[in-house]
């Protein structure tokens, strides 16, 4: 199978690069692209490299992920996670190949209290949320859709990765506890992925890990993992927080895995194992 990979060079990229290395059992032929040798904003050059390479699926990583930036620049937020995607699908049409793209829990507004199923009405307050729901809808019925949430992974930088730092420094911290989420750890969002375009599915599927806390629960466990007193972690509320973070983020964005439940593809473990193993991980390197 023939996949091409954008945002190769990210957080997720990275690692779905390597493990794609690693399982040659897999029969994967990767053509990792990334910002520096393939800007999705450009039509031209995706319709070349797509008509080149022939894909049988693109798994679309790419996106302006900085959620505060996007506020700031919102066309550059939409050219990359709107029209780049238009064009990944547009060039996709013209090899017959599908697209797995990857969302995100901002696409729903956080306000309920309950887990957010796929068929949830969207509903996104921010322009990351915004520019990446409009991708979505680039995407034909053929084509999949896997959103996720608090994604945290061995490469670039992410919110472990600061809880491990400041676990190993000294002092209280301060997290808030108003805000409620799933992380997902990138080794099982990749084995779903992989799955789902190895099963060749279309349609909408949530992925994350399962059990669900608030950043600050999230930074005591991460604390205890890490061998630290999770005491130090302070609990705070929203409203507390440094008022220079412009993009509103969801106060509830549980995501219900519910579509790879009815399909009875593997849940993603729950977010104790995992996290615990990224923690011990990220320790040892
Ligand atoms: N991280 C999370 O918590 C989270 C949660 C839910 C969903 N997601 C989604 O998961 C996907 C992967 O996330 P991630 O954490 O791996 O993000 P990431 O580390 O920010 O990686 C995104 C990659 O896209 C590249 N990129 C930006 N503009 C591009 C362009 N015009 N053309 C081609 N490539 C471009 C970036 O390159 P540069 O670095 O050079 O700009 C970067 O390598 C994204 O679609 C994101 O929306 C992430």
């Amino acid at each position: 199978m023939k996949i091409l990979l954008t945002g190769g060079r990210g957080q997720v990229g990275t690692e779905f690069t390597e493990f794609i290395e690693v399982n040659p059992d897999l029969g994967i032929d990767l053509f990792v692209t990334d910002l520096h040798n393939l800007d999705i904003s450009d039509r031209k050059q995706v319709l070349t490299a797509v008509s080149e390479f022939e894909p049988h699926w693109i798994v679309h990583l790419a996106a302006m992920t900085a959620v505060d930036l996007c506020e700031d620049q919102v066309d550059l937020a939409y050219s990359i996670n709107a029209i780049g995607t238009r064009n990944l699908v547009q060039a996709a049409s013209t090899v017959g190949a599908k697209v797995c793209y990857i969302s995100t829990d901002y696409v729903f507004d956080g306000e309920g209290n309950t887990p957010y199923r796929e068929w949830d009405r969207p509903n996104p307050m921010s322009v990351y949320g915004k520019s990446k729901l409009a991708g979505e809808l680039e995407m034909r019925p053929s084509d999949l859709i896997v959103r996720t949430s608090w994604v945290m992974g061995k490469y670039g930088s992410n919110i472990l990765k600061t809880m491990i730092r400041l676990a190993q420094g000294e002092g209280e911290v301060r997290f808030v506890g108003d805000q409620f989420g799933s992380p997902t750890v990138v080794a099982d969002l990749i084995r779903v992925i992989i799955d789902l375009v190895r099963n060749d599915q279309s349609g909408i599927f949530h992925a994350c890990n399962s059990g669900s806390l608030s950043w600050f629960e999230l930074c005591r466990f991460v604390f205890a993992q890490a061998g630290a007193d999770p005491n130090r972690v302070v609990e705070i509320s929203s409203d507390q927080l440094d008022s220079s973070r412009k993009a509103p983020r969801p106060k509830f964005s549980v995501l219900d895995n519910m579509a790879l439940r009815l399909t009875k593809l593997d849940p993603l473990p729950d977010y104790r194992v995992s996290v615990a193993g990224l923690v011990k991980t990220l320790l040892e390197s």
